[in-house]
């Protein structure tokens, strides 16, 4: 009998990571549904109904990334896949001139410090040929951000906590995926374009499931698909 994949995707009791798991669950992996709150999580699983199952998951607590892990592991013993989705933005007291530092810890600690202390944990779950999908965005793109005319976000202030610690996810990214080579597991970073979620109080144009479907391009088995890439649907993104 073929082996049914097993996909972790955090943050997944909304927006993209609710479309993600769900196209996972529909391209017939296990799918287990991180998300920190457990009204909101059992309400997604039962959402989406089959083989999917809620994981209790706050990426910023080290104790629910350890008993993740464990809860994982014992109860499914591996992982195919892992989908670090979970982000925020932060507000408007990350630019430069607003004594910013605090509010850049908080974005860090979801962004960055959060898909770290889940990727280790999860590390020793990971099979040969996994795959790891970091959910960034083009405004962590260096070569975006320092284009001549501004970028695509040209009109947007400055900001010290969102674009940045996409920026620094992006490196994770490659660190990850040097570390993890060896093993035949890919690390990639995707940007899912403009969606309309809580995020952005729903002002983006793109639906979850469009925006989910190059993670989930990124997620599926493929021996000869990249590592170490900045994807979105329209091909790779410049980092
Ligand atoms: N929307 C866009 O246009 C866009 C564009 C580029 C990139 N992205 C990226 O896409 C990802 C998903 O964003 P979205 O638009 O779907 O936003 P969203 O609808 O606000 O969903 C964010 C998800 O992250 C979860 N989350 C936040 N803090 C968490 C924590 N400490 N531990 C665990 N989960 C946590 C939220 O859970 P709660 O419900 O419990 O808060 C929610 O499930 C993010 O990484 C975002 O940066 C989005």
């Amino acid at each position: 009998m073929a082996h049914t994949e097993i996909a972790l995707v955090t943050g997944a009791n909304k927006g993209i990571g609710f479309a993600i798991a769900g196209q996972l669950a529909a391209r017939g992996m296990t799918v287990l549904l991180g998300a920190r709150d457990r009204e909101r999580r059992a309400a997604a699983v039962a959402r989406l109904g089959g083989d999917v199952h809620g994981i209790a998951l706050d990426v910023t607590d080290a104790d629910s990334v350890k008993r993740a892990a464990e809860e994982v592991g014992g109860r499914f013993g591996e992982l195919d896949v892992l989908v670090n989705n979970a982000g925020i933005t932060g507000d408007f007291t990350q630019s430069p001139g607003s004594d910013p530092v605090e509010e850049v810890r908080r974005v860090f600690e979801v962004n960055f410090f959060g898909v770290i202390a889940v990727t280790e944990a999860m590390l020793p779950l990971l099979n040969p040929g996994a795959r790891v999908v970091n959910v960034s965005s083009s405004v962590g793109s260096l070569a975006d951000m320092t284009a001549p005319d501004g970028g695509h976000l040209a009109e947007m202030p400055a900001m010290l906590g969102y674009p940045v610690s996409k920026t620094a996810l992006n490196a994770l990214t490659a660190q990850y995926a040097k570390y993890l080579r060896d093993k035949g597991i890919r690390v990639n970073s995707v940007c899912p374009g403009y969606v309309a979620t809580d995020l952005n109080g729903h002002d983006g144009g793109r639906t979850p499931d469009q925006g989910a479907a190059i993670a989930v391009e990124l997620a599926t088995r493929n021996p000869d698909g990249p590592t170490a890439g900045f994807f979105d649907d329209g091909g790779r993104v410049a980092w």
